[in-house]
């Protein structure tokens, strides 16, 4: 699973440095392409010779180093799958939240695109420590996974929670993270997001509260799970994501239009867009004077969920609901109606769920046919937008596999 992967180890000063060695070692028999940065303070607990000999490669220590095994050498080593850190110390955890980039693991954090696996270590009142504990916050909340420190004996002789977790659990994550790649590969994802905008006049419309951030999640999580990720996404601030084509529609009918382009080679379709239901009967070609008519007139905007469900042919639809009150019944009566295979109900009325935050509270509702009332349900906790995205990615792959073996 791990051959010809390319992955670059960031090593800090701690005390557990030395079972990075261990790790590297690991990587490089698996067929890994492993390079590994060290801070200065890395090299006062474990020689950089040690970390070059059993990775096969060059190691980076110094962001002006003129050793030719480098062109530049941080942005080199920020070129990777998988950015993995072992130990990360309070200071690495500090200095990447907060973006600074005055040595070369932290330049090369600050310059790369891949997913970042993280595994702290160090005294327990500094990981207890609110700033830390901020830091780590934010870090995750950028989608950086954590290996949380294991409690036990910390170098000072002291009990706590610090010590840099197992490194089997470590060689765990990094495999749980390769398998989580590629659960997805060789399928084609297609995401809607954001509100859609119904126009009255050339300066009015009807629109709604989504910012396309769940969407966007959702399409990131597809395309961190190996998927072809098409993002179909209704008017918002949200710039373009990498690693996915991003189609940008402005109303109800240019969304029906833009996901029947794309639907008839997907494999998994997820509606997070908040589709406006109505829209004006008649688009005014001029902006409207107050005093003529005060009654707007509407009409139905075409359902595109239940569309794709007229014509299923073996796609995996999902649908994303926001609801302010009897959540199951709702999300089970859209489940049933628009024939989906999983529904996401969410409870824009509780706080830390809905439109202009980043979290999220969810149940999922899938058909279940030895379940009561041929339904299953799950209640997720308040979440990260970024961990219910992993989560219904994750659910998805799940159902499929369940509904291949039937
Ligand atoms: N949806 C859609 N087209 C519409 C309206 C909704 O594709 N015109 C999709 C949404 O993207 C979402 C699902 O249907 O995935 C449920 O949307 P929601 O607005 O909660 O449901 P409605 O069927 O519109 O029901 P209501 O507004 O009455 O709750």
């Amino acid at each position: 699973m791990l051959k010809g992967r390319k992955i670059t180890v960031g090593v800090t000063g701690g005390i557990a440095a030395y079972k990075a060695a261990d790790i590297v070692s690991w990587l490089k028999q698996q067929g890994a392409v492993v390079r590994v940065a060290m801070t200065e303070g890395a090299t006062h607990f474990i020689t950089p010779l040690v970390m070059k000999t059993l990775s096969g490669n060059a190691v980076g220590c110094d962001i002006m180093t003129e050793d030719d095994a480098f062109h530049v050498p941080h942005i080199d080593l920020a070129e990777c799958e998988l950015f993995l850190i072992v130990p990360a110390t309070a200071n690495l955890l500090a200095k990447a939240a907060h973006g600074l980039a005055d040595d070369l693991l932290s330049a090369a954090l600050l310059a790369t695109k891949a997913p970042v696996l993280c595994a702290p270590a160090m005294h327990s009142n500094m990981y207890q420590h609110p700033a830390t504990q901020a830091n780590l916050s934010l870090l995750r909340d950028r989608g950086w996974q954590m290996i949380e420190p294991g409690f036990g004996r910390l170098a000072c002789g002291a009990v706590g929670q610090g010590r840099l977790a197992d490194v089997e659990t470590i060689k765990e994550a990094v495999c749980a993270f390769f398998a989580q790649s590629q659960l997805l590969a060789g399928k084609k994802v297609l995401v809607t997001g954001g509100p859609t905008y119904e126009y009255i006049d050339p300066v009015r419309f009807i629109g709604n509260r989504s910012s396309g951030r769940m969407g966007l999640a959702v399409a990131e999580a597809a395309r961190d799970a190996g998927a072809d990720v098409v993002f179909v996404l209704g008017p918002s601030a949200l710039p373009d994501a990498a690693g996915m084509r991003t189609i940008h529609v402005v109303s109800a009918a240019e969304m029906y239009d833009a996901v029947w382009a794309e639907y008839t080679d997907a494999d998994i379709v997820v509606m997070a867009a908040a589709v406006a239901d109505y829209r004006p009967a008649e688009r005014a070609a001029q902006k409207q004077k107050k005093g003529g008519d005060e009654t707007l007139q509407l009409v139905r905007t075409v359902d595109i969920l239940q569309s794709l469900g007229e014509h299923k042919e073996g796609r995996f639809l999902t649908g994303v609901a926001a609801e302010t009150a009897d959540i199951a019944t709702y999300a089970a009566d859209k489940l049933r109606r628009k024939n989906l295979d999983l529904i996401i109900a969410n409870d824009v009325a509780q706080p830390g769920a809905g439109f202009d935050v980043e979290t999220n509270i969810v149940t999922a509702v899938w058909p279940e046919a030895a379940a009561e009332g041929g339904l299953a349900m799950e209640q997720w906790p308040l979440l990260s937008k970024r961990e219910v995205a992993a989560r219904i990615i994750r659910m998805i792959a799940e159902r499929m596999k369940m509904n291949d073996k039937k």
